[in-house]
């Protein structure tokens, strides 16, 4: 009787395990090795360039500068092309060459914002294109260009300020910064934090309204710059850079980032980095802490592959991406920080160049770590012909990277990483990550909602007819058969 509840128990244990959750990895395009530009991926190796999903198409994306690998002179630079990028094939397109990418020698008189990487930018989908700051050839920028699709050209948006004479200061720009954590919306670009002119790491708050061209500091942010702390002001996440990001309807979701000190970031330490998670709710305009400790330098943690626990944590690290799947959920992937390993934080060695998969559940907050390599510098597997999903394939190691989401796939293009054969540079790889099983485990009818209301009361319910049956059998008679006898210690 007992044996055929355990493999009943057994089955239904099983079956939601049986259901497909994988993960599933295409290397699309490009070279597998580091620092050479390949034949079919025509942007080239690239880390940092600033990105703008054309939200009107299922997977196309704009694409702006970065820092390129040129093979003529053996060296990286910094670029101000500008890409349209179809996903599917993947091809791209230049919209404007700048000066400093691919396809150069354009009409000096036509304006392009200078190379940079590391910037914020955001759009409107037809209408046009910005960028904001970034890292520029010895510089930290503070400009902001808007692109004009159907002009096709770049303009300064301090010259459109004065060509349309206005002169209010209330409309000044951000300081200038670089790394910064931005957020695109569908009519705002905001940021928060980055680095500084003078190498500071910053934590104020801007937005800039894409309709009326307009930046603005967030009032909170004001307040506390100036050092006026209100009611209002209840929490605020410590000044810090490469932070990874998320939209999701009105919360911005900001995880991680290096809040070391200069001496850190300088020497390139991963004892400042964060993996906090925290939410800003932009219609409430308050901060919340949602997961994660606040210490800094803090190892991954997780228990089982693919399950969510309130433990789990992804290491620290700057430079992952992050991307919202259709059912509101967070992936992050990659970046440069710790991995799970105890002595993976140093002051020391440089950061691990991670290639982890992780899930965030909104509703259970909670993470889980999903797939991918659970150790840092992890070299990628090319497996197979490109553009088909192939076992075994596995995006390597990887910050800065360019990416976004179509449905229930990432896209993911370049950044600094270790290539097929470990060797660390430039990437010119593009890759699909697709999450779409695992996305509908949790969608729809919710089947492990289901699964947990029949599974628990069902195994309750066998758990406690096995008992009364081995009670029967050996707990009565063990209990007769014992000859029990005791002395009260305290006589009354
Ligand atoms: C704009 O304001 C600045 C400083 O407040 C002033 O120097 C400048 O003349 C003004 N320009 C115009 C066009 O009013
Ligand atoms: C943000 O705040 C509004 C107003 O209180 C609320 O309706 C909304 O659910 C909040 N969003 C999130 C993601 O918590």
């Amino acid at each position: 009787m007992g044996a055929i509840n355990v493999v009943i128990i057994v089955a239904v244990l099983f079956v939601p395990l049986a259901e497909s959750k994988d993960v599933r990895w295409k290397w699309q395009a490009g070279s597998k090795d580091v620092n050479k530009p390949s034949a079919d991926l025509i942007l080239g190796p690239r880390t940092g360039g600033m990105v703008f999903k054309d939200s009107n198409t299922y997977n196309s994306f704009y694409l702006f500068g970065g820092a390129v690998f040129d093979p003529k002179l053996n060296s990286q630079h910094l670029a101000n092309d500008l890409w349209k990028i179809e996903g599917g094939i993947p091809s791209g397109e230049v919209l404007h060459p700048g000066t400093a990418g691919q396809g150069t020698n354009r009409d000096p008189n036509d304006l392009s914002p200078a190379p940079r990487m590391l910037g914020a930018s955001c759009g409107i989908v037809g209408a046009m294109f910005m960028v904001f700051g970034g890292y520029g050839n010895n510089e930290v920028l503070g400009d902001t260009w808007i692109y004009d699709f159907g002009r096709k050209e770049w303009s300064k948006y301090e010259k459109l300020l004065s060509d349309a004479k206005v002169n209010n200061t209330n409309l000044l720009s951000p300081p200038a910064r670089a790394d910064m954590a931005v957020w695109c919306t569908r009519d705002k670009l905001i940021i928060f934090g980055g680095v500084g002119e003078t190498g500071q790491t910053l934590g104020d708050m801007w937005q800039f309204d894409l309709r009326t061209l307009t930046w603005k500091e967030m009032e909170e942010s004001l307040l506390l710059r100036n050092q006026i702390y209100s009611n209002h002001l209840t929490l605020w996440p410590e000044p810090r850079n490469g932070a990874t990001t998320w939209v999701k309807g009105t919360a911005l979701y900001l995880f991680g980032g290096n809040r070391g000190s200069s001496y850190d970031r300088k020497n390139h330490h991963n004892i400042g980095f964060s993996s906090d998670l925290y939410m800003y709710n932009t219609t409430e305009r308050i901060w919340s802490y949602i997961n994660g400790r606040r210490a800094t330098g803090l190892v991954g943690k997780y228990a089982f592959r693919g399950q969510h626990a309130r433990g789990n944590q992804p290491g620290c690290r700057r430079g992952g991406l992050g991307v919202v799947d259709t059912i509101g959920n967070l992936w992050l992937f990659g970046g440069e920080g710790a991995d799970t390993h105890a002595d993976s934080v140093s002051s020391e060695k440089p950061p691990k160049i991670l290639a982890d998969l992780w899930h965030f559940h909104v509703l259970k907050n909670e993470w889980a770590y999903k797939d991918g390599f659970a150790s840092g510098n992890s070299a990628g597997i090319y497996n197979g012909d490109k553009n088909t999903y192939y076992t075994g394939s596995q995006l390597g190691s990887r910050y800065d990277s360019m990416s976004v989401v179509a449905g229930n796939t990432i896209l993911v293009y370049g950044g600094v990483g270790l290539d097929a054969s470990g060797k660390k540079g430039l990437l010119d790889d593009f890759w699909e990550i697709d999450m779409h099983n695992y996305v509908a485990y949790f969608s729809a009818t919710y089947p492990a909602t289901i699964f947990n209301m029949i599974f628990w009361p069902f195994s309750l319910v066998a758990i406690i007819c096995i008992s009364f049956m081995y009670s029967g059998k050996f707990f009565d008679k063990s209990v007769k058969k014992r000859d029990i006898s005791y002395k009260p210690l305290l006589q009354e």
